[in-house]
């Protein structure tokens, strides 16, 4: 069992011996999906038809990160395997919002990709997060000014977002902007992805409601991203 699911592991079964849930995101293992509608304001508005936004659609997916020197030796059905071949979980939540919105694609790319062995993956964002690096990336948004509202997409890891996507954020100037997150994860949900993000933004940005699936239901979850996007206004 990999470490951070043996972590979320011990905080489900602690809020399900306690029946108080400390970290209610991290959902327990046959936790199927996190959307944190409660927590979170619908930033784009509510029933509100979303026109006249210049849409961009951020994401980062380990599969657009690593090289797989022989993709057939690669088991499609290994949950470990799954997403180090395109298109990756989060790029597939990516497309379909780029379809509903008409927004512009972009994917964060790390100079360095990442190994595709899941344990030295692991290490290598473990230490990331722990020295709190910023990955240099391939490519530049040309006209970031030009966007209003960012849809931004990412895989939990480590309980957050991938060190890259904070050199992403650091990266422009988000003032005044809005940040929508959509978030693919394992057990852990959304964990502390959500308040890192925001506290990564300036003030005046304001940070739209997120949703979360887990790995497992990402291939059906369409509908689920067309309801999200409809009730705001999409
Ligand atoms: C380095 C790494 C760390 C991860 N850490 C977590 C975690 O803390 N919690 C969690 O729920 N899932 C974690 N996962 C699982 C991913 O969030 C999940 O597989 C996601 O669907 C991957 O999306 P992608 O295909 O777009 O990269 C981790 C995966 C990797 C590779």
């Amino acid at each position: 069992m990999k470490q951070w699911m043996a972590a979320a592991l011990t905080a489900w079964l602690m809020a399900a011996l306690t029946g108080c849930g400390a970290q209610p995101s991290a959902s327990g293992p046959a936790a199927p999906v996190q959307t944190a509608e409660a927590a979170e304001p619908a930033g784009t508005g509510g029933a509100q038809k979303q026109e006249g936004h210049k849409v961009l659609i951020a994401y980062f997916t380990w599969a657009e990160n690593t090289h797989v020197d022989d993709p057939s030796s690669v088991d499609p059905d290994a949950s470990t395997s799954a997403s180090v071949l395109p298109p990756g979980n989060t790029a597939k939540l990516a497309g379909w919002i780029q379809e509903r919105t008409g927004g512009d694609l972009f994917s964060i790319r790390v100079k360095e990709p990442y190994s595709s062995n899941y344990d030295e993956c692991l290490d290598r964002a473990a230490e990331e997060k722990q020295s709190g690096a910023r990955p240099e990336l391939t490519d530049h948004v040309a006209h970031m000014d030009d966007y209003d509202v960012i849809f931004l997409g990412y895989p939990n890891w480590w309980y957050t977002l991938p060190m890259p996507v904070m050199t992403f954020l650091e990266s422009y100037d988000f003032s005044g902007k809005t940040v929508i997150p959509f978030c693919a994860h394992g057990t852990g949900g959304l964990a502390e992805s959500v308040d890192d993000l925001r506290a990564a933004l300036p003030a005046s940005a304001t940070v739209g409601r997120p949703i979360g699936v887990y790995r497992p239901d990402v291939d059906s979850a369409e509908p689920r991203i067309d309801e999200w996007l409809e009730s705001a206004g999409w």
